[in-house]
């Protein structure tokens, strides 16, 4: 296939385009990245000089970026988006303009040039929080934040480009992520590195809500699941079915890293603070699809990953990740 991926100098999406281009040797990928503060090439230096591989830097919102990038491809897979649900309590602007707006631009693409497949990559979010049992794919939509509110949008824009113009789409919603060159602003990766820094850890609340936790690796498998078995116009969670307090997740890395628990700093809880996500993903069981990787191994491998590549982390703490964090800590 001749893939468009969104958003692939992020996180998941680098690591997303890593694995398509080790597993597909016929396989071709654009990455149309806008390289935002999240967005760092550095985390596809491997794959860069593969002629199989092609880099854009542009915005999803633009449409003759889109346009000229969307041409030639068979499939669309959209991981570009804002991403921190904390940015978008402090500004929920871009939010709406990329998470919503950038999607409604990139389907108006899939349908002109009728690509075989349009993938939207979401989050358990949209669902919000359940003290019950795991959300599955038909549960209504609850978002809380407007992180979580924008995402829904994106959601729904993608279900109506498909029952509209018979757009060939599909939904994944994921649990969270974790693992290499996550940006240090998420719970695991700014734990970890304030950690080795002997910084406090600002745990919101009592520390007590439980995320599902899925290792990158894992969430990418499933969304490949997804793009090349996926029934089109249909939903599919990608779940870890790992849930952890985010205490417990604390005190797996102070304990990895030998460092005392005294770094664990109660601060303010987050506005709308979800208690618990849960995802049920049987649907994508059924497609073949259970994740491999278990919980401990793959926060291990993080957490060494993070002590050994302080040339990847550091300039960014001590770039644009440092004046954002230091409102967001003064708001706590
Ligand atoms: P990230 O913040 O690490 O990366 C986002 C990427 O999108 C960056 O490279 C950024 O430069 C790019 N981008 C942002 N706005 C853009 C625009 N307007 N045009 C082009 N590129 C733009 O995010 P991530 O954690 O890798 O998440 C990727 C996707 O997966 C997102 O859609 C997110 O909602 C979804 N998701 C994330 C998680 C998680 O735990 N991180 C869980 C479930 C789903
Ligand atoms: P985060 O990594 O921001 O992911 P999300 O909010 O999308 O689930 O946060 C994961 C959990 O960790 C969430 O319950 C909020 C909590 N958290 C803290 O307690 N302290 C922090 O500094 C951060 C960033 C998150």
């Amino acid at each position: 296939m001749n893939l468009l991926v969104t958003g692939g100098a992020g996180f998941i999406g680098s690591h997303f385009i890593r694995s398509i281009l080790a597993k597909y040797p016929d396989d071709q990928v654009t990455n149309l990245d806008k390289l935002t503060y999240a967005g760092n090439l550095a985390n596809l230096r491997d794959v860069e000089s593969d002629p199989r591989y092609a880099f854009i830097r542009g915005d999803i919102c633009d449409p003759e970026t889109v346009d000229r990038a969307a041409k030639d491809v068979d499939a669309i897979v959209n991981f570009a988006a804002e991403t921190h649900v904390d940015r978008s309590i402090q500004d929920p602007g871009a939010f709406i303009q990329t998470d919503i707006g950038g999607t409604r631009v990139l389907l108006e693409a899939a349908r002109r040039y009728s690509h075989r497949r349009y993938l939207q990559v979401s989050t358990d979010e949209v669902y919000g929080s359940t003290e019950g049992a795991p959300f599955v794919e038909t549960d209504p939509l609850k978002p809380s934040s407007p992180y979580a509110a924008s995402k829904a949008g994106g959601d729904l824009m993608t279900l109506a480009y498909g029952a509209t113009y018979g757009v060939p789409v599909l939904i994944t919603r994921a649990s969270n992520n974790f693992g290499p060159n996550q940006y240090p602003e998420k719970l695991i990766p700014l734990f970890i590195t304030n950690a080795i820094d002997d910084r406090p850890l600002p745990l919101y609340g009592d520390g007590r809500n439980v995320r599902d936790w899925i290792a990158v690796e894992d969430h990418c498998e499933g969304v490949d699941v997804v793009l090349r078995r996926g029934r089109v116009g249909e939903i599919y969670n990608v779940g870890g079915g790992n849930e952890r307090t985010n205490l417990e997740i604390t005190e797996a890395i102070l304990k990895a890293l030998r460092k005392p628990a005294s770094l664990i700093t109660p601060v303010a809880d987050r506005p709308g603070h979800d208690r618990r996500y849960a995802l049920n993903a049987e649907k994508l069981a059924r497609l073949g699809f259970r994740p491999r990787r278990g919980f401990e191994e793959a926060l291990s491998a993080t957490i060494e990953w993070y002590r050994t590549h302080e040339s990847w982390w550091r300039p960014i703490k001590s770039g644009e990740f440092r004046a954002y964090y230091e409102k967001q800590y003064k708001l706590r």
